[in-house]
């Protein structure tokens, strides 16, 4: 057995963070993948698809979707709360209505992980 493969293997073992070398604290691939793939059919809409808060259904909000460039933003924000909106909506967390819920995720903690890590991705 090579170095490396020892290396990965242990990497395996312990599913260590460090081992990724995408640096996606150990998001599945496949996990990732869903979470573009939602992001695409369902944020861009109103959040564009930068993330600029920009979409075609932007327009007629008041307050806009948020705006994931925006540094002061992602500073602001825990990971938590970001996760906790993506599930439960605007409206459980006294922010706007129109930021829907997604009861479907509930159930897929590594898919949120992964769109909450893509929304930090879009950061400028
Ligand atoms: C129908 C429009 C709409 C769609 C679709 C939508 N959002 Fe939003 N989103 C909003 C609005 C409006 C806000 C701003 C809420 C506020 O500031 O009161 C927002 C805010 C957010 C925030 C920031 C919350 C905060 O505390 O600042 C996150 C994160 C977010 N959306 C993620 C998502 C994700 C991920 C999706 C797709 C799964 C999504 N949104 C789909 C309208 C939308």
């Amino acid at each position: 057995m090579t170095r490396t493969t020892l290396a990965l293997f242990a990497c395996l073992l312990a599913a260590a963070p460090a081992c990724n070398k995408a640096g996606g604290g150990g998001i599945p691939e496949a996990a990732k993948q869903e979470a573009k793939m939602i992001y695409e059919t369902r944020c861009t809409t109103c959040h564009g698809p930068r993330g600029a808060g920009d979409g075609p259904g932007s327009a007629a909000l008041t307050p806009k979707p948020r705006n994931f460039q925006d540094k002061t933003w992602q500073s602001g924000i825990n990971d938590g709360q970001i996760e906790t909106i993506i599930k439960s909506g605007g409206m459980a967390v006294g922010k706007s209505p129109a930021m829907p819920p997604n009861p479907d995720l509930d159930a897929k903690p590594q898919v949120v992980a992964a769109l909450r890590e893509y929304i930090r991705s879009l950061a400028q």
